[in-house]
């Protein structure tokens, strides 16, 4: 049975940075991944703060919205068959030194902070993050 999901896709700071973007975009398309939507944005620490609000009570919150805003990022809306758990396998551990070979985060990865890209971690949370990006 067909079970076409869209998730959400960002490629962190770090990999922007190193402009590892395109490169990154062409594995998640050599993959079958398609790429509904695309943008490269900066977002403020507030924008930040917003998005990551699950992470509120952790100790990172604070260093990981202030990263998150460092620099441009890219925001991309992928779609597949059971593209949450596709990009999740496909990113790898969130800890770069957890990841697996072949994974995103294994071979672009510098640290936990910088771990070059996020990805839904569920169905419902991929819904809330496309339209955080994407409302209009
Ligand atoms: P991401 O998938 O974007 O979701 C939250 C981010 O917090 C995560 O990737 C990591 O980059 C970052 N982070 C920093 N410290 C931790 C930690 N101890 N556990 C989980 N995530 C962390």
């Amino acid at each position: 049975m067909s079970n076409l999901e869209q998730t959400l896709s960002i490629i962190k700071p770090d990999a922007v940075e190193r402009n590892l973007d395109n490169e990154i975009k062409e594995i998640f398309k050599n993959k079958g991944f398609k790429i509904v939507d695309e943008k490269k944005i900066q977002i403020e620490k507030s924008e930040a703060e917003k998005f990551y609000k699950v992470h509120e009570t952790k100790p990172f919150y604070n260093d990981l919205c202030s990263y998150l805003s460092s620099g441009p990022i890219v925001v991309m809306i992928l779609e597949k068959e059971n593209a949450v758990i596709a990009n999740r396998e496909l990113m790898g551990a969130t800890n770069p030194t957890e990841a697996e070979e072949g994974t995103i985060r294994k071979k672009f990865g510098i640290s936990i902070d910088k771990n070059s890209v996020h990805g839904s971690d569920s169905i419902e949370n991929a819904k809330i993050e496309i339209e955080f990006f994407f409302k209009d």
